[in-house]
Order: structure tokens, then C-alpha cells, then sequence
């Protein structure tokens, strides 16, 4: 089997560098039309120019692919919206939006300003924030759409110097929660990829060793994949680079119940604090309102002993 997206629309954002020019040169390769988005800026997302997407688009070209550039700011709703319409423009519709774009102002939290720690919510969270909402109706109305979001293992994990960043990328997470839940029965899967890839923004934290390894093609064959018909997966977050790839979870441990008929103590809790942190038999839930279940059939099986 060959996975193809002949047919198929792909907007990806932030695609005329790093991860997300790999991504579009993938799809477009394997019969996407592809809109390939970029503000042209620096890492830090400042200024603008259309070389970028616009090289993109002739690579795609020169090898017999279908693109169009746009060079719109994902940052605003009427950027978000003119990105969808270029699509709309030239193709017809978005069947595949891959929210890549990105930018990166390190400080840390006690010296980070309010206006750089937006300026990163604004490209990532809400980037992804103002395309998809340009694009979902289309893809409700189509009953089929297949979405990525970027996240980031500082999302996940945490990263010194990163507050900005991390907070953006984990709110991404829940995003995609809520849409994989939106979007099921109607054709539209969400999925986000933490990657790691050797490009302009992350190239100073690589290591001799490891970042010729980390090229970006080992991530988009995982986002190419997701993006497919026949991938039906939706809600997972999926780690990936050099050739490494896993499913990171979020995931709640087996909990104890200390009682209902008084709050417990804090001294209470302290004596029980290693069960209430055990992860060993911890479990993902498909909602919120299955784990708050979850966790009440518990409480009430306690009353009934
Ligand atoms: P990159 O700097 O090579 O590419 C990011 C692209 O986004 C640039 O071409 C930039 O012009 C574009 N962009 C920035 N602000 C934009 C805006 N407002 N509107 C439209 N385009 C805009 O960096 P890279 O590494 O390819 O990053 C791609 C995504 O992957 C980002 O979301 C990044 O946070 C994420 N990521 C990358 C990792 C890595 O190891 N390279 C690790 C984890 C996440």
C-alpha cells in the first residue's frame, strides 16, 4: 500500500523553512496540492519576506507538485482566514491543515516580558487557533479533515528558559483534546507531533553527535501519516526524530480514597502522598467526563464497603 494524497488540499503553516517546508515537499510529492504558508521572518518572528515560501513552492514545481504560496501572519484571525482562503483560492477546499509555524524568544521567567511571552502565544497557540477555526467548517461541511497540531517536548516536559514557548505548545494538547472529540463521526481526525529535527531555531541546542541525525524528513514521515485517509487514529501525540517514534500520554494513576464523610488532614494526605503520585497503574481517558466518572465510581464504591 501507498499512502497518496492525490485529490487532497494541504495548508501547512510556517512551511518555507525547517519542518514544515519537509512536510509540504512530502505531501506535495505524493499528490497534495499544497498552500505553503510563511511570514518569511526571523526565529524570533519578526519581519517578513515572501522568499521563503515562495522557494518552497518552486521546489515543489520544479518536481512536477502543485503549490501555491501565501505569505500571511498566522497571528491574526484575518490572517488565519486569508491563509484558508488561499486555499479555497487556488483549490477549492482544505482537506489537511498542518499547524507548524513557529517562533522562539528564550528568556527566563523572571526576565521574560509580557510582550514576549505573547508574541510566542500568539504564533503557536493561537496560530493554530486562527487557521483551524478558518478551516473547520469547510472541513465539517466536507465530513473529512485530517489536522496536526506542533507541539513540543518543553510543551510536555518543561524547558528552562522556554515559559513562553511551553505554555503555548501544552495548550496545543488540550486544543487537540477537545477538537479529536469535535471532530469524531464527522471525518476529521487531530493529532499533534512533538518533534525533534536539527533547523534554524533549534540548531544552537543541537549536539555534534545527534543533529546531523535529526533531519526533518523523520519527522514529516510520521505527519505524512497522519495526514492520511486510511489513518483513522485521532488525539494522540506522537514523538519523532531520527528515526525514533512513540506515543507520549497523559495519563492518570489509580488514585486512593481517603473518605467523604471529612476532607482529610494534610497530614493525611502527606501519609498517603506516595499511592497518590503511584503511576504504575495509570490510564489515559477519552474525555474529561470519563475520568471524572472514573474517579466517582470509585468514591461510591467506597461508600457502598
Ligand atoms: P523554523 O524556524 O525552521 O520554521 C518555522 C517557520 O515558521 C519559519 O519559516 C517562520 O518564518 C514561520 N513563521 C514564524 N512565525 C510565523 C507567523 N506568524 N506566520 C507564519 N509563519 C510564521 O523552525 P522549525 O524547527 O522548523 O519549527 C517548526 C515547528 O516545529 C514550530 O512550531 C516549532 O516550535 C516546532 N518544534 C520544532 C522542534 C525542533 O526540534 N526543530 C522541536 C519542537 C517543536
Amino acid at each position: 500500500m501507498t499512502i497518496r494524497y492525490d485529490g487532497r488540499v494541504a495548508v501547512i503553516t510556517g512551511a518555507g523553512n525547517g519542518l514544515g517546508r519537509s512536510h509540504a515537499l512530502l505531501l506535495a510529492s505524493r499528490g497534495a496540492k499544497v498552500v505553503v504558508n510563511d511570514l518569511g521572518g526571523s526565529v524570533e518572528g519578526r519581519g517578513g519576506s515572501h522568499s521563503a515560501a515562495d522557494a518552497v513552492v518552486r521546489e515543489i514545481q520544479a518536481a512536477g507538485g502543485e503549490a501555491v504560496a501565501n505569505y500571511d501572519s498566522v497571528t491574526t484571525p484575518e490572517g488565519g482566514k486569508a491563509i484558508i482562503q488561499s486555499a479555497y483560492d487556488a483549490f477549492g477546499k482544505v482537506d489537511i491543515l498542518i499547524n507548524n509555524a513557529g517562533n522562539n524568544i528564550q528568556n527566563s521567567f523572571r526576565k521574560m516580558s509580557v510582550a514576549d511571552f505573547l508574541a510566542v502565544v500568539d504564533v503557536h497557540l493561537m496560530g493554530a487557533v486562527y487557521c483551524t477555526q478558518a478551516a473547520w467548517q469547510g472541513m465539517l461541511d466536507q465530513q473529512y479533515g485530517r489536522i496536526v497540531m506542533t507541539t513540543s517536548a518543553a510543551g510536555l516536559f518543561g524547558g528552562h528558559g522556554l515559559g513562553n514557548y511551553a505554555a503555548a505548545k501544552i495548550a496545543l494538547v488540550g486544543l487537540m483534546n477537545t477538537l479529536k472529540l469535535e471532530g469524531r463521526n464527522r471525518g476529521i481526525t487531530v493529532n499533534c507531533i512533538a518533534p525533534m529535527a536539527t533547523t534554524r531555531m533549534s540548531q544552537e541546542a543541537m549536539d555534534d553527535k545527534t543533529g546531523p541525525l535529526l533531519q526533518p524528513e523523520f519527522v514529516s514521515a510520521v505527519v505524512a501519516l497522519l495526514c492520511a485517509e486510511d489513518h483513522t487514529g485521532s488525539g494522540d501525540i506522537i514523538s519523532a526524530g531520527a528515526g525514533y517514534y512513540s506515543k507520549i500520554g497523559i495519563l492518570e494513576g489509580a488514585g486512593v480514597c481517603l473518605g467523604t464523610e471529612q476532607a482529610p488532614t494534610p497530614d493525611a494526605l502527606a501519609a498517603r502522598w506516595g499511592e497518590i503520585c503511584d503511576l504504575s497503574q495509570a490510564q489515559p481517558f477519552d474525555d474529561a467526563f470519563s475520568s471524572v466518572a472514573h474517579s466517582m465510581r470509585k468514591v461510591l464504591r467506597g461508600l457502598k464497603g
